[in-house]
């Protein structure tokens, strides 16, 4: 099989990114993009980022999650802590996170280091989750071999009838990470593939550093 794909060329004109204009935090401008990433027509799910984390067999894996918050501290998502991104986190929780909103031409890639967050804040999330997500929590071994597609759904049955008229509680391998970020680069196509891409590093004592890169 061949795909050539060489002929696939798009001229990026949505925006500009001036190192003069940033705030001096990076969680400002990424807050500054995501309203008007998620506030824009076609965009859907702004919030779905690749989470790329070292695994325990060598390789880099990347795959979406879903922010569920941002603060100054950093950025939220919740994931069955046994998965494989649970553990590779739990090994070395050095990871990265980007989005790419291709409506608005910007990529945004953050490398951090992830924590779990406390136990009564996931309570506090898994609660206001609906009950079939919840009860899918309890179902799903994430990334656990499965024989085939009827086990899941008979132990979603099972639990259905178990917790009948009961609250489903968190299960203690299901939670939330916070990505504390180290540094984030925001790239805004431009034409001509003279992108924008400005830089933020923290530094050790806790200030951002903030450097243009060539595209
Ligand atoms: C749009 C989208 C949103 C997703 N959101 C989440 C999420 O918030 N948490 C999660 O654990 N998995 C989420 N997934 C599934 C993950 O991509 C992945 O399949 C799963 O977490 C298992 O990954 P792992 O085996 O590498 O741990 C999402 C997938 C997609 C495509």
């Amino acid at each position: 099989m061949e795909n050539d794909l060489s002929n696939y060329r798009k001229s990026y004109e949505k925006g500009a990114l001036l190192k003069s204009n940033v705030p001096e935090n990076p969680l400002e401008l990424f807050q500054k993009w995501f309203y008007e990433v998620d506030n824009a027509e076609g965009v859907d799910e702004a919030n779905a980022m690749t989470i790329s984390t070292m695994g325990l067999d060598g390789y880099p894996k990347s795959r979406v999650v879903l922010l569920k918050k941002y603060t100054y501290e950093g950025f939220i998502f919740y994931t069955n802590y046994n998965s494989e991104k649970g553990k590779a986190i739990l090994h070395n929780p050095n990871v990265c996170l980007s989005f790419f909103w291709h409506a608005a031409e910007r990529q945004i890639i953050i490398k951090g280091k992830a924590e779990k967050i406390a136990a009564n804040l996931s309570d506090g999330y898994f609660e206001s989750r609906p009950r079939g997500s919840q009860l899918s929590a309890l179902v799903s071994n994430q990334s656990e071999e499965v024989a085939d597609r009827s086990e899941l759904e008979n132990k979603l049955k099972r639990l259905e009838q178990e917790h009948e008229g009961k609250e489903v509680e968190r299960p203690e391998h299901w939670g939330g990470f916070i990505v504390k970020p180290v540094e984030i680069e925001f790239w805004q196509g431009r034409a001509n593939r003279l992108h924008d891409r400005i830089r933020y590093q923290l530094d050790d004592e806790y200030n951002w550093k903030i450097t243009r890169l060539a595209p």
